[in-house]
């Protein structure tokens, strides 16, 4: 069976159940015993630290890595790659992922009430959103495990990056998401990268409850962000982002919450780097959801995150559309850990803030502007200071959902919806397009009456 083929040294690297601490096989996404997720841990860093070298080691050799053009070194993932299970450099599948931007943000700054605020870019991937981190690592092992096929179930990120990778590693790719619920451009770049795409008359959970049978029935490699090693490759996030800090952590971490793998991967980087001494203290990593996708938030409100409260989701930040999220156990215990917390926006305050961060022009998808919006609700509620230190974590790309960004400004986004007369708050920040005549004057009146 192909599978047997996912191999690493177990003396570095193993599978380990997050509840009952199992050691699990490596080809498995579940706890055999008590079902739980699995997570890759390291006990070979015990002894000598990654590769046999300490943390100010692997500073000097990722910075020098740098200034190298083999692919691997390239890459903003495989750059670090003493602190990802083992593959040979070879057998890599990378489209130069990772290496995303920080921007300053100044003016969100000031609306959301802190002296600095700062984003770390994930929608300049080469797909367009953070996926791509995860994706090339677990795309890379599922190639190397002789796999022909992989599928993921998706609302319309995952699958294009899947469907990217896959098509440059040479194997075939079938993506499974929610139908009329996904955006068009995500839509389009699976198909254009070669996936089959099949859209359900479902949503993600949906997709997600028929994928997890058909990856039992057939040979076909799961790719969702339950695989293991799609967080590893997430993980590499937090160090390049505490790199392009000078190794000092900010206060605050914020970042969307969906099917939670991302916060997950960034809690587990943050504990690492922690454990490895690049970092003497956790940021706090908090979690924002959409109010209508909420089930952590409800899950620790209501029960103290005892147990997941599933909903049924409804957002236009549909990349977070999720109801029952997978990764609810990892995303909790980093939020625990490093003293965070969960907040909820609505769906006014997510437009909002997705202009402001627009209008700074940096741009990024709806499900990322949870963590302005979010943002701004912390900062009100005391639990982040004015002069703390926050990053964002800004998920997908502007360009992944212009149908909503034109819907903003053209005045109609929230058109026949319950929330239509709330919307009139938005009118400050629409511009829509103007339509003239081909007639200079015109032009040059508009742009004094613009001045003025
Ligand atoms: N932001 C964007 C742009 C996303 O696409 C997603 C998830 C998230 C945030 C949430 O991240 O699931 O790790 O908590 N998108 C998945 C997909 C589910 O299928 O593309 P998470």
């Amino acid at each position: 069976m192909a599978n047997e083929a996912i191999k690493a040294d177990t003396s570095v690297s193993q599978l380990r159940c997050i509840g009952c601490g199992r050691v699990a096989l490596p080809d498995r996404f579940r706890c055999e015993h008590c079902r739980d997720l699995l997570e890759i841990v390291f006990p070979g860093w015990a002894e000598q630290g990654p590769a046999g070298l300490n943390a100010e080691d692997l500073k000097q050799l990722w910075a020098g890595r740098q200034s190298s053009f083999d692919p691997a070194d390239r890459s903003g993932v495989w750059r670090f790659r003493e602190i990802l299970p083992e593959i040979t450099k070879q057998k890599v599948i990378t489209i130069k992922e990772g290496n995303t931007p920080v921007y300053e943000l100044p003016r969100c700054a000031r609306s959301a009430g802190v002296e600095e605020l700062f984003a770390k870019h994930q929608g300049m991937n080469p797909t367009g959103s953070f996926k791509d981190t995860g994706m090339t690592v677990a795309a890379s092992f599922a190639r190397l495990a002789g796999y022909r096929w992989v599928a993921c179930a998706s609302t319309g990120n995952t699958s294009a990056s899947m469907a990217a990778y896959a098509a440059r590693g040479g194997l075939h790719s079938l993506v499974l998401i929610p139908e009329g619920k996904i955006s068009w451009s995500k839509l389009s770049q699976s198909l254009d990268y070669g996936a089959i795409t099949c859209q359900l008359k479902t949503d993600f959970d949906g997709c997600v409850r028929v994928l997890n049978e058909v990856v039992q029935r057939m040979p076909v490699y799961l790719l969702n962000s339950v695989n293991p090693y799609r967080v590893e490759g997430q993980k590499t996030v937090a160090f390049e982002l505490l790199e392009q800090l000078g190794w000092e952590p900010p206060e605050h971490i914020i970042v969307p919450g969906g099917n939670l793998a991302n916060s997950s991967a960034i809690g587990k980087a943050m504990r690492e780097m922690k454990q490895l001494g690049f970092i003497s203290r956790l940021p706090k990593i908090s979690v924002i959801q959409a109010e209508g996708a909420n089930p952590l938030v409800r899950s620790i409100r209501e029960n103290g995150g005892e147990k997941l409260i599933p909903v049924h989701a409804e957002t236009m930040a549909t990349a977070i559309r999720i109801g029952n999220p997978a990764s609810w156990k990892k995303a909790l215990r980093v939020i625990r850990e490093s003293e965070g917390t969960v907040e909820q926006v609505s769906e006014i305050e997510i437009a909002i803030a997705k202009a402001e961060i627009g209008a700074e022009g940096i741009g990024c998808e709806p499900a990322s502007a949870v963590t302005l919006a979010g943002l701004k609700k912390l900062v009100t509620q005391g639990f982040v200071k004015p002069h703390e230190s926050v990053v964002l974590i800004l998920t997908g790309h502007a360009l992944k959902d212009a149908d909503f960004t034109l819907k903003f400004h053209r005045g109609d986004l929230f058109a026949g919806t319950p929330l239509e007369s709330e919307s009139e708050i938005l009118k400050g920040q629409q511009r829509a397009p103007l339509v003239l005549e081909p007639n200079v004057d015109a032009v040059i009146d508009l742009l004094r009456s613009a001045e003025g």
